[in-house]
């Protein structure tokens, strides 16, 4: 049974001295309520800044020994983007084995920031899942309509095409795992989520595309769809309940630790 997931995305927020702050109060918080939590059932994923995995994966490795088999909470570290190759001239780039290295297991790729603002297309991020899974990490792949898109009617089609154009040419392996963030893009950092009968609608939506995609075991025991986009503690719940979800992938809500926490407690 795969666990249910809470993905904090700490953007370009906070540098590398709030980094490790947020961080500490993060693992005091989860140490003092560690037994409350039911790991069993539930795996937080925090992604950092680039520059600040390291510290971030050092401070939950000294408390909860994140690295090793004794870990009893299941805390891991994500990165929020990556390059496709695995090395070579590529300036300014950063590639799954690097992550990997600094201790990440999580790779978000396709965040319509980055879609947005560095035109990232469906090729690209393709390029990037496909990358993530060969180096053993597990993608996060994020899809959503923006406003625009909404407006016209074509939402569903739009979602259809972002998953199957980012899901092209790959054979998932038992070993490997994905996850499906559906973000619609009109409600990120706004504080006002979309309905939650909505998100059990698209969930459908994507499963059905699964099913023509990847054969049913592969997808039952290997994909995860959460949803992302203004989610706080009070809206958490409606968002689990939905058939098929898997977790929520949080923004703003990770940066403050006091609300980070009481998401992780309505998991149980
Ligand atoms: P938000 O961000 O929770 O602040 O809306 C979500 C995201 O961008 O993944």
């Amino acid at each position: 049974m795969l666990k249910k997931l809470i993905i904090g995305n700490w953007k370009m927020q906070i540098g590398l001295k709030e980094s490790e702050i947020l961080a500490k109060e993060i693992a005091k918080k989860i140490e003092e309520k560690k037994n409350q939590i039911d790991w069993d059932k539930i795996e937080v994923v925090i992604c950092p800044s680039l520059t600040a995995i390291e510290t971030v994966a050092r401070i939950f490795h000294q408390q909860f020994k994140i690295f090793s088999k004794q870990a009893k909470i299941s805390l891991k570290i994500g990165a929020q983007d990556c390059f496709w190759e695995e090395k070579g001239a590529f300036t300014g780039e950063v590639s799954p084995r690097q992550l990997q290295e600094l201790g990440c297991e999580y790779v978000i790729i396709g965040h319509s920031e980055r879609r947005d603002s560095l035109k990232e297309d469906d090729q690209i991020v393709n390029n990037k899942v496909k990358a993530v899974l060969k180096t053993g990490l597990t993608p996060i792949i994020c899809i959503g309509e923006t406003l625009q898109e909404r407006q016209k009617g074509i939402k569903d089609y739009v979602i259809i095409q972002q998953l199957t154009k980012a899901l092209s040419g790959i054979e998932l392996k038992p070993k490997q795992k994905i996850v499906i963030a559906y973000e619609p893009v009109w409600v990120i950092g706004t504080g006002q989520a979309v309905e939650a009968e909505e998100i059990g609608y698209l969930n459908k939506i994507i499963f059905q595309q699964m099913i023509d995609l990847f054969p049913l075991p592969i997808i039952r025991n290997n994909i995860r769809i959460v949803y992302g986009g203004s989610v706080d503690p009070a809206n958490v719940k409606e968002f689990l309940v939905q058939d098929k979800n898997k977790g929520v992938l949080l923004g703003g809500a990770s940066l403050k630790v006091a609300q980070f926490i009481k998401i992780i407690e309505q998991f149980n």
